[in-house]
């Protein structure tokens, strides 16, 4: 292609994101944009498939026949949302494969916030009420993102979060409300998944290395920052409603900016989860990869059962 070709592709490309059109699968794209969409959704989508696992823990173990039916619910549709997310990326021209190959072999990240143990029943609600919480302040703006099947996933699974959000907020209302253990557990689950909860938006827009390009090219429609304090101004009130107070010394309501100031946040601990080195990495990647391998038999099992209705439709 001569350099007079590119440049044009590249204008109408340009220009195509300015005016909002949606970036489909077979249109042109420059390579960087390609492979930050595979970089961000595989990313998503590792984190779906990941979050199962920490309150997959609890569902022989819920309380009561409601809450297991809720949070069977929840986990199930996690499994969903990650294969909408691995099938938005391989259209950017990648397989599960290799995809998945990444998540095993450690090369491709999944959401900080997995790799905190869940100690407590009262960990379930925090993780509903605040993970989803968070996770639906991120992704709604998502279903606004230039690249059109990543947006269309996002639609789907926004409706679905906010289920697992009421779910795992109401968790945590019965149990601040009932005896002083369970509100002494409940407050235990909110001090240890706050902090990591608002580390889940990213580092800070300073820090993020990303975050620019992506917004120019309406990949994220909101920083980093600025979600992180959406999220912060949304679940404070929360917390406050139902008797529990946020582990932060610093939370303050700010008049002028009418938002919270809030404390400062370990980034050591954030980049030592993301880099492999928190409470819960190795034993949620060696799950991920026992699952792979026994499941061999069921994708040989579809694989032949696909082949054979091929040749049937030749003959
Ligand atoms: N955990 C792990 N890695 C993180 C991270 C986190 N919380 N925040 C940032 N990082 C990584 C980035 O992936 C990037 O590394 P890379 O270059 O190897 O990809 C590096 O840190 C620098 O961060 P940036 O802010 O520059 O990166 P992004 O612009 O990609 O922003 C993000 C990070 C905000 C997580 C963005 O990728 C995003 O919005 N992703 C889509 C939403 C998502 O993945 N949410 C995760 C949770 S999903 C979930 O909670 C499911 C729900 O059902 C419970």
């Amino acid at each position: 292609m001569s350099e007079a070709e590119l440049k044009t592709l590249e204008t109408a490309f340009e220009q195509k994101i300015q005016d909002d059109v949606r970036i489909e699968p077979k249109d042109w794209m420059p390579e960087k944009y390609r492979k930050t969409h595979i970089r961000q959704i595989s990313q998503h989508a590792h984190s779906e498939i990941v979050g199962m696992l920490p309150e997959g823990n609890w569902i022989t173990r819920a309380p009561s026949l409601r809450r297991k039916v809720a949070l069977l619910a929840k986990v199930q549709d996690e499994a969903g949302h990650g294969l909408y997310l691995y099938s938005a990326c391989e259209t950017l021209g990648i397989s599960r494969d290799e995809l998945l190959e990444q998540l095993h072999k450690g090369t491709a990240k999944y959401s900080s916030i997995f790799n905190y143990p869940t100690l407590t029943w009262a960990d379930i609600g925090a993780i509903g009420w605040l993970v989803d919480g968070a996770a639906i302040i991120n992704q709604v703006p998502l279903m606004n993102t230039s690249y059109g099947p990543y947006a269309r996933a996002m639609v789907r699974v926004c409706k679905e979060e906010s289920f697992h959000q009421r779910q795992g907020f109401e968790i945590m209302m019965k149990l601040a409300k009932g005896t002083s253990e369970q509100k002494e557990m409940a407050q235990d689950a909110l001090n240890r998944w706050w902090w990591p909860s608002i580390m889940m938006f990213g580092p800070t827009d300073a820090e993020s290395i990303h975050t620019a390009q992506s917004m120019k090219w309406k990949l994220k429609r909101k920083t980093n920052d600025e979600l992180r304090q959406q999220f912060i101004d949304q679940t404070v009130p929360q917390a406050d409603l139902i008797g529990l107070s946020v582990p932060d010394a610093d939370l303050k309501w700010n008049e002028e900016r009418q938002s919270y100031d809030f404390g400062p946040i370990d980034w050591d601990e954030f980049w030592q989860v993301v880099k492999g080195h928190g409470p819960c990495n190795k034993q949620r990647i060696n799950t991920r990869v026992a699952a792979y391998e026994n499941g061999k038999w069921v994708r040989d099992g579809a694989m032949a059962h696909a082949a054979k209705k091929e040749v049937r439709k030749a003959v």
